[in-house]
């Protein structure tokens, strides 16, 4: 597979564990995502060393600081080699469009998203940091400010993936979580689709964690899921 659909987040407490589950995976099915428990404990080796293994990363830490800062952390993604990188749309015009240009000079340039709204929030929470409106008017606000500043596409969930498929067009990419192969546990997710209702919806990636990393066997599932996506 050459685009393979399916980002496996590595959300594991240390480099041990998540090379356990990488070791058991090939590049040609999927790629990796990680976050801040992973990134944190371990730093930059252990997106390092998944690269070395010939995987694409998507370095998901979610800046949020002036501009200045999330271009020079934008920077430094950029040369670790990290496929994709993400900023928090809440950070501004501004940031974002120094986050975009931040990565646009190199040749192997890392896709920058931003998160729009969190899933986690509701419309009182929203209320509650001066956001007027629910959660989908907010995250269609600021899915057009990322377009504006010149971001290659936007986190979203699999149920807003449809209506920001239309407003923006083939080329902008919409990463979902909140992914659930037919028959799976959903976990602490609330709002869930299935891996081919997210593509044909218009999904670009799929987030897909504990389905597949607390798998007894990860690759079958991923089998599956891909298949699903190319019937
Ligand atoms: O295990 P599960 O498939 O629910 O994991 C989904 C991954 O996507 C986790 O790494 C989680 O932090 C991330 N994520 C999410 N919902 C969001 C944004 C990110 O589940 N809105």
């Amino acid at each position: 597979m050459d685009d393979p659909k399916v980002i496996v987040a590595l959300d594991f407490s240390d480099m041990a564990s998540a090379v356990a589950l990488v070791n058991r995976l090939d590049p040609s099915i999927c790629r990796l995502k990680v976050g801040k428990e992973l990134f944190v404990r371990e730093g930059a080796r252990v997106v390092e060393s998944i690269q070395s293994r010939g995987f694409q990363v998507f370095l998901d830490l979610k800046f949020h600081d002036i501009p200045n800062t999330v271009a020079a952390a934008c920077r430094v993604a950029a040369e670790l080699g990290v496929w994709m990188v993400n900023v928090h749309a809440l950070g501004g015009l501004q940031m974002m469009e120094a986050a975009a240009e931040a990565v646009a000079g190199y040749k192997k340039r890392p896709l920058c998203l931003a998160v729009t709204i969190l899933t986690s929030l509701d419309t009182s929470d929203l209320q509650g940091i001066g956001l007027v409106g629910g959660p989908a008017e907010n995250v269609d606000r600021l899915a057009a400010l990322a377009a504006q500043a010149g971001l290659d596409g936007v986190v979203c969930s699999a149920l807003e993936v449809q209506r920001l498929r239309q407003s923006h067009g083939a080329g902008f990419e919409l990463v979902t979580p909140g992914i659930r192969p037919e028959g799976t546990d959903m976990n602490d997710q609330k709002r869930i689709m299935t891996p081919a209702r997210a593509i044909a919806a218009g999904a670009s990636y799929l987030v897909i964690g504990r389905p597949v990393n607390q798998a007894e066997e990860p690759v079958q599932v991923l089998n599956m899921i891909n298949a699903e996506l190319v019937e």
